[in-house]
C-alpha cells in the first residue's frame, strides 16, 4: 500500500461563483446583472431556468460555511456579485452588499477557512451593459473603481484576490460565440473585450495591493490543453492554432509576452481587427503583465485539434474518447492533461506559484433508497486529477492548493440545472444539502493530506 502524501501547507478547498448559488437576485438593493437579463430572455438557457434563487445561499451562508467546516474544507473561493456592491457598475455604492460578503468572510475566518475572493465571475451590472459593456474601455475603469471600494472594505482581513474568472469566457464564450451573456456573436467586440478583461486586472493589481497589505493577487485562466488528432504538421499546427485561440491570447500577454503575432496575424486576415491593435493603448502592456503572485488554473479537459474548420474559422476539435470516459457535460476525463499542463506553465512561463482554482465534473448521480449519494466517478476522476497534481508537485511545479468545482450542485450558466458539479447535492425544492460519497472522501483526503492508494 502507498500513501500518496501532500506538502504540509498544501491548501485544500472548494469553488463556488456568485451568480450560480446566491440567488436573492433583487435583495437589498441589488442591481440588475448581466446574467439576470440573459436568464430572464427566453430561450438563452437550456432548460429555461434561472438563478433568481440557485441555492439560496444569500440566506443560507451560515449553514453553508458549517457544512465546508464538517467537510475539513480549508479555503473557499467565491466571487463577489459586482452589482450588490455597486448597482449600477459605478458611482453610488450599497452598504448591503458590503455587508453581506464582510459576514461571511467574519464567518469564514472564524471557523479557520481561509477565504479566496474573485472580484468577476460573469455578472457585470446591466447598466455598464447598456453602455456597451466590455467592448467599452470606459468598463475596465469602472473595474478599477469596483476593486477599490470592495477591497477597501474587505482587504484588512482577505489576502488572497483573484481578479478575473476565465477572460476567455468573458471574452470568447460571451461575445463570439454567444453562448454566456451578453450571448453576442461578434469577433471584433470578443478581441477588445479580451484586451479590457486584462487590462482592468492590471489596472487592479496595484489598487488591491495598496488596500489589502501584504495580500497575494493573481488571475485564473481556463485552459483546455490541445494535442494534435495526428502526427501531421497540419494538426499539429491546428493544435498551436487551437491553443492560440484559447490560452496563448491571455496567458502571453500576461506573462510580458504581447500578443501571439500569429493569432494577430490570423485575426487581422479575417477581418476581426478591422482597425488593428486600435484598442491597445500606449502602456496598456506593460499596465497586463502587473506582477502577479500566483495563476489560478482552472483545468477540466484536453481538446484534440485536427485540420479542418469548424464553422465560424474556430480551429476544430474532435473527440477521440469513447463515450464512457466523458462526464455529462461531454468533456473527456483525461488527468494527464492537467499533469502536462502544471508543467508547462511552470517550465515554458515560469509561473513563480499556481493554484487549481477549479477541477471536478458533472454526474447527475442522485440519492439511493438509503438516501446516499454513491458519485464513484466523481470520486475517481478526482483521485486520478489529485494523484496527477502529486505528480507535478514532485517535479518542483509550485503548486500550492487546489479547489474543486464545485462545493455544491448550483446552476450552471447556460446548461441550468441539467449539470451536477457539485460534491454536496443539492435538492433544489427543499434546499437541502447532502454530501455525495465524493465530498466524504475529499473530507478524509485533507484530514490525512493525501490517502493510500488501494483504499479508496
Ligand atoms: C467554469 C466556470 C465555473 C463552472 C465550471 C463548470 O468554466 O468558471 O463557473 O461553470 O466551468
Amino acid at each position: 500500500m502507498h500513501k500518496l502524501e501532500f506538502p504540509t501547507d498544501f491548501l485544500w478547498g472548494a469553488a463556488t461563483a456568485a451568480y450560480q448559488i446566491e440567488g436573492a437576485w433583487q435583495a437589498d438593493g441589488k442591481g440588475e446583472s448581466i446574467w439576470d437579463r440573459f436568464t430572464h430572455t427566453l430561450g438563452k438557457i437550456v432548460d429555461g431556468s434561472t438563478g433568481d434563487v440557485a441555492c439560496d445561499h444569500y440566506h443560507r451562508w451560515a449553514d453553508d460555511i458549517a457544512l465546508m467546516k464538517s467537510l475539513n474544507i480549508q479555503s473557499y473561493r467565491f466571487s463577489v456579485a459586482w452589482p450588490r456592491i455597486l448597482p449600477a457598475g459605478r458611482g453610488q455604492v450599497n452598504q448591503a452588499g458590503l455587508d453581506f460578503y464582510s459576514r461571511l468572510v467574519d464567518g469564514l475566518l472564524a471557523a479557520d477557512i481561509m477565504p479566496f475572493v474573485t472580484l468577476y465571475h460573469w455578472d457585470l451590472p446591466q447598466a455598464l451593459q447598456d453602455e456597451g459593456g466590455w467592448p467599452q474601455r470606459s468598463t475596465a475603469e469602472a473595474f478599477v473603481e469596483y476593486t477599490d471600494v470592495i477591497s477597501r472594505h474587505l482587504g484588512d482581513r482577505v489576502k488572497h484576490w483573484i481578479t478575473h474568472n476565465e477572460p476567455w469566457c468573458i471574452a470568447f464564450l460571451s461575445h463570439q460565440i454567444g453562448e454566456h451573456a451578453p450571448g453576442w456573436q461578434n469577433w471584433p467586440a470578443a478581441l477588445r473585450t479580451a484586451h479590457h478583461t486584462l487590462l482592468s486586472h492590471g489596472w487592479a493589481v496595484p489598487v488591491i495591493l495598496r488596500n489589502s497589505p501584504g495580500a497575494q493577487v493573481g488571475i485564473t485562466l481556463n485552459f483546455e490543453p490541445a494535442e494534435p488528432a495526428s502526427a501531421s504538421i497540419a494538426d499539429l499546427h491546428a493544435a498551436r492554432r487551437r491553443e492560440g485561440y484559447f490560452s496563448r491570447w491571455f496567458i502571453d500577454p500576461l506573462y510580458g509576452r504581447h500578443y501571439p503575432a500569429d493569432m494577430v496575424a490570423e485575426y487581422e486576415t479575417a477581418g476581426y481587427l478591422p482597425n488593428g491593435l486600435d484598442f491597445v493603448a500606449d502602456g496598456d502592456l506593460a499596465a497586463i503583465a502587473a506582477k502577479t503572485d500566483f495563476l489560478g488554473v482552472n483545468y477540466y479537459t484536453r481538446a484534440v485539434a485536427r485540420d479542418e474548420d469548424a464553422p465560424d474559422n474556430l480551429p476544430q476539435t474532435v473527440f477521440v474518447a469513447p463515450l464512457d470516459e466523458r462526464t455529462e457535460m461531454g468533456w473527456e476525463v483525461y488527468p494527464q492533461g492537467l499533469y502536462n499542463l502544471l508543467n508547462r506553465l511552470h517550465f515554458e512561463y515560469q509561473v513563480p506559484k499556481l493554484y487549481v482554482t477549479e477541477n471536478g465534473c458533472s454526474y447527475s448521480d442522485g440519492p439511493n433508497d438509503q438516501g446516499e449519494i454513491v458519485d464513484q466517478r466523481r470520486l475517481n476522476y478526482l483521485r486520478d486529477h489529485f494523484a496527477a497534481v502529486r505528480r507535478a508537485i514532485s517535479n518542483g511545479v509550485p503548486l500550492a492548493g487546489y479547489f474543486v468545482w464545485s462545493l455544491m450542485d448550483n446552476f450552471e450558466w447556460a446548461k441550468g440545472y441539467t449539470q451536477r458539479f457539485g460534491i454536496v447535492w443539492v435538492d433544489y425544492a427543499t434546499q437541502q444539502r447532502i454530501p455525495k460519497a465524493s465530498a466524504l472522501w475529499y473530507r478524509d483526503v485533507i484530514r490525512n493530506n493525501g490517502w493510500t492508494e488501494g483504499e479508496e
